[in-house]
């Protein structure tokens, strides 16, 4: 492993243990959330970027990062993983939000399954809604994608992957 990808193997370590004991949904906390959600995208047979990008879609709210309850987490994270893992990473982990937006306006069995936390930060994001840039863009199904593994790993009894997994994905995508 060259330099650099153990730099980015070693933050992304940091970022995710500092997620132990923040609570954003009722059920988990955000280092159950995240390594849940690795686990989704690898059972649906998500490709590295993806898994990784389910993996660190909330990190915004790390305190290494942004906080709790920071404005706008979702360009946080993706300001953050950019420039270590590319842009479609941070597109994907970024565009967690404008998916929600999106699942909420156009399936009609998604909002009746959204957990509170989820119904009530809707509105703050600006409700229901395709957005015009999101639904062209050439990952927007992706996005979509790890929007359900997003809301499925809020499980207090599941086990996600080990957090190795998404370490060892860190080291290699790394750029
Ligand atoms: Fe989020
Ligand atoms: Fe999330």
């Amino acid at each position: 492993m060259g330099i650099r990808a153990e730099t980015i193997r070693a933050e992304t370590a940091a970022v995710l243990t500092s997620l132990r004991g923040v609570w954003d949904e009722e059920a988990v906390d955000e280092w159950d959330h995240a390594l849940q959600s690795a686990a989704h995208a690898i059972a649906d047979g998500a490709d590295d970027e993806l898994v990784l990008a389910a993996a660190l879609h909330d990190i915004g709210h790390s305190p290494l990062i942004g906080g709790p309850h920071v404005h706008d987490h979702c360009g946080l994270a993706g300001d953050w993983l950019t420039p270590r893992f590319g842009p479609r990473v941070g597109w994907l982990a970024a565009a967690h939000v404008a998916a929600k937006r999106y699942l909420a306006a156009t399936d009609p069995g998604y909002a009746a399954e959204m957990s509170q936390t989820s119904v009530l930060s809707l509105a703050e994001q600006g409700g229901a809604g395709v957005g015009p840039d999101f639904v062209v863009h050439p990952w927007h199904r992706d996005a979509v994608r790890l929007r359900r593994y997003d809301d499925a790993a809020k499980d207090p009894d599941a086990v996600g992957v080990p957090v190795s997994v998404v370490l060892d994905l860190a080291s290699r995508l790394a750029r």
